[in-house]
């Protein structure tokens, strides 16, 4: 009798719980669609660039997607920079979002380390209506953008977790007074406040808030849209 309402209190516990775990989930679910469904559509091109990323690709998540490529282009819109330096170009859907914000007489430099990605990048990339906007290298940013003598107005961070810290000190140091920081994934899928996650990619997002926030040379917030967006500007 008593195992019997131990195990009936458990069930109920766990049917209430599951209801409440699926209800949560699938509001979260239905308000990411909402919020889809009510910001701009991301046009035609971008629509089969990112098709095309998920049929053809490894990792297709790693593509900023609708929502995400609207807010880059929007910002980049206010921001109204010149010169826009991208550290992770993977298949050029976000190069080409904020292509898109740029004025006509903009440019946007973009690295992907990743040469298998060349082929299929290069082609929607050329093939885009802002193609003339945009100069994609093969190679990693860390070692080129040294060497390029070119200052920028935004960099947009979003390459190897491991390495966000020398990203934001290579954005530092070439980015022009005034400018902006986007960094992509910086609640990394939550996992930053969990401390059973100590993993590199982890400890790298870790270390990298930790040193935006305690750096007196920017100011900074953490949006929570999809995997976290960093908005840092250097006083
Ligand atoms: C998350 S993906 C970029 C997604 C893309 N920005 C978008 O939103 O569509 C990260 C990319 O950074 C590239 N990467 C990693 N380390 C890099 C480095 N040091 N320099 C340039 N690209 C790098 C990876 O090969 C990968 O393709």
């Amino acid at each position: 009798m008593f195992r019997g309402r131990r195990y009936f209190s458990f069930s109920f516990n766990y049917c209430i719980f599951a209801q409440n775990l699926e209800r949560f989930m699938s509001i979260d679910n239905r308000l990411d669609e909402y919020i889809a469904a009510h910001s701009s559509p991301e046009g035609d091109y971008l629509y089969r660039l990112y098709r095309a990323t998920n049929v053809e690709i490894l990792n297709p998540h790693m593509a900023s997607g609708q929502v995400q490529g609207r807010l880059l282009k929007l910002l980049v819109k206010m921001i109204r920079p010149k010169r826009i330096l991208e550290i992770g170009t993977y298949t050029g859907y976000s190069a080409i979002c904020m292509a898109e914000g740029l004025d006509s007489d903009g440019k946007l430099f973009t690295f992907e380390i990743d040469d298998e990605l060349e082929d299929f990048t290069r082609r929607w990339i050329e093939g885009s209506p802002v193609a003339d906007k945009i100069v994609l290298t093969i190679g990693s940013a860390l070692d080129i953008v040294p060497t390029m003598g070119e200052k920028f107005d935004l960099v947009f961070i979003d390459g190897n977790k491991r390495e966000y810290t020398a990203y934001y000190e290579l954005a530092l140091e070439h980015l022009n007074k005034g400018g902006w920081i986007l960094a992509d994934n910086t609640l990394w899928d939550g996992w930053v406040i969990d401390e059973k996650r100590q993993d590199a990619q982890t400890n790298g997002v870790r270390a990298f808030n930790d040193l935006v926030r305690n750096d007196e040379r920017v100011e900074e917030v953490i949006l929570p849209l999809r995997d976290g967006l960093t908005i840092i500007r250097k006083k």
